[in-house]
């Protein structure tokens, strides 16, 4: 087994440059169902969930080349209407292939979805959304069976802005007959950044708060297009430098995706300057406690809200973190806990009595950002931190310890003896 092994306790210094979206990369490379011409995407970042979308795209006939620039997706054959279902299990977002082969093919068959254990994370408002567009679908065998001659425009109205059904409806609604209206839909940066890829695909999609009409096309082309950066692996160093009493700047981060985190940041009494290329942290002694409760964009980001709770850990009093998106989303808690982190849960909510220094201890990375805070708590802490099961963050963060390594920390992947 692998393991990471951080020998923890001194500041973190200097500058990270951040790479592109993941959650944007996603959903930009399932796009590319949409048409037979290529898509170009740059700054995509190497990440095991980019190569398991890809491998995905090319089961189904499409083939990925990678340069240093990034990737160019194109087609090499004749579209499967069938997903691979180790890659959809692997993976909830490989499930937005569902939308684009139904308005391609006519019709589809996608295994339900896997990804990190978050809680139920159902299924429900993809398909409300895609049946109100006029697909016919039937779950049966551990699958979602489509099908739908012509997908028509509708009005949707979302009880919740999901980030996935959003961009389900928005690569379905393009290529569908007429208008559709979406209210209540996800604004999160990674699904605006979809918008300017689809555009450029000749898709027309107007954007008014959370309301988004989209006039379907009969075909959309190819383009090229810079995936944004990644504002979850901003947020990350960024709380590595603050957590361990140092000074990181995120170069390529933007400070306009990342308001209410920054803003939260700020508050535990960290310096934070932003410009257009960069952020910078800067910290000042122990933080102050602060209250965050999760919300979809602009609110508190839930990716960030594991790695938050990380650096409260060292705050000097009791802060609460309250989970809104996802009922499950407090498993690192445990890995916080075997570092000398105070916790206690009450339902969604976590408080945690701030310490004023955490030790080293064997932990295992229970999800992405989960694994990412334990990482924040390691580098932290005083003497020898090990983290195992290294896949999930390998699913969300490229070249992490040649990054955290840049600024000085003392990391080593190696295998577990
Ligand atoms: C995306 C992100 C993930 C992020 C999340 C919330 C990607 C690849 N992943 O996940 O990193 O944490 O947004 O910002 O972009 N829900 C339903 N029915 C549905 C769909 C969702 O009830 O049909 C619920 C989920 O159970 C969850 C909440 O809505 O409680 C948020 O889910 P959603 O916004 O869809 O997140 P994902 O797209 O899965």
């Amino acid at each position: 087994m692998e393991i990471l092994q951080i020998e923890g306790g001194s500041p973190l210094e200097g500058r990270v440059v951040i790479g592109g979206a993941k959650n944007a990369a996603l959903p930009a490379c399932i796009a590319s169902l949409l048409t037979d011409e290529p898509i170009i995407l740059r700054r995509v970042p190497r990440l095991r969930d980019v190569s398991m979308i890809l491998f995905t795209l090319g089961t189904m006939g499409k083939r990925a080349v990678r340069d240093d620039r990034g990737v160019i997706i194109s087609s090499s054959g004749r579209l499967s209407h069938e997903a691979n279902a180790y890659a959809v299990q692997q993976m909830r977002a490989s499930f937005l292939v569902l939308g684009p082969l139904i308005a391609r093919l006519g019709r589809a068959v996608v295994p339900l979805p896997g990804g990190c254990r978050l809680g139920a994370r159902p299924i429900d408002l993809h398909l409300m959304a895609l049946r109100a567009l006029g697909a016919s679908i039937e779950e049966r065998c551990g699958a979602v069976h489509a099908r739908a001659e012509r997908l028509r425009g509708a009005r949707i109205e979302f009880p919740f802005p999901s980030v996935g059904a959003t961009e389900q409806v928005l690569m379905a609604a393009s290529l569908a007959e007429g208008e559709t209206v979406l209210e209540n839909a996800s604004i999160e940066p990674e699904v605006i950044d979809l918008i300017a890829l689809l555009r450029r695909m000749g898709a027309e999609i107007e954007v008014v708060e959370r309301t988004m009409r989209i006039s379907g096309r009969e075909r959309l082309g190819g383009a090229e297009h810079r995936l944004i950066p990644d504002r979850h692996e901003a947020g990350t160093f960024l709380l590595a430098g603050a957590a361990t009493g140092g000074s990181v700047t995120a170069v390529g981060a933007d400070a306009s995706t990342l308001g209410a985190f920054l803003d939260a940041l700020r508050e535990t009494g960290a310096s934070v300057e932003s410009d257009a290329e960069s952020i910078r942290v800067e910290a000042a002694g122990r933080p102050c406690p602060v209250d965050l409760v999760t919300s979809p964009h602009p609110g508190f980001p839930t990716d960030l809200q594991p790695q938050f709770a990380a650096y409260l850990s060292l705050a000097s009093g009791r802060s609460h973190v309250r989970e809104t998106i996802f009922e499950s989303r407090f498993a690192y808690a445990e890995g916080l806990c075997v570092l000398g982190t105070r916790v206690l849960r009450d339902g969604d909510t976590l408080s945690i009595e701030g310490v004023d220094t955490l030790h080293g201890g064997r932990v295992q990375a229970p999800d992405i950002r989960g694994g990412a805070a334990l990482v924040i708590a390691g580098l932290a802490a005083r003497g020898v931190t090990t983290i195992g099961q290294l896949v999930h963050l390998d699913r969300g963060y490229g070249d992490l310890v040649q990054k955290l390594e840049g600024l000085g920390a003392s990391i080593e992947r190696r295998t577990d003896a």
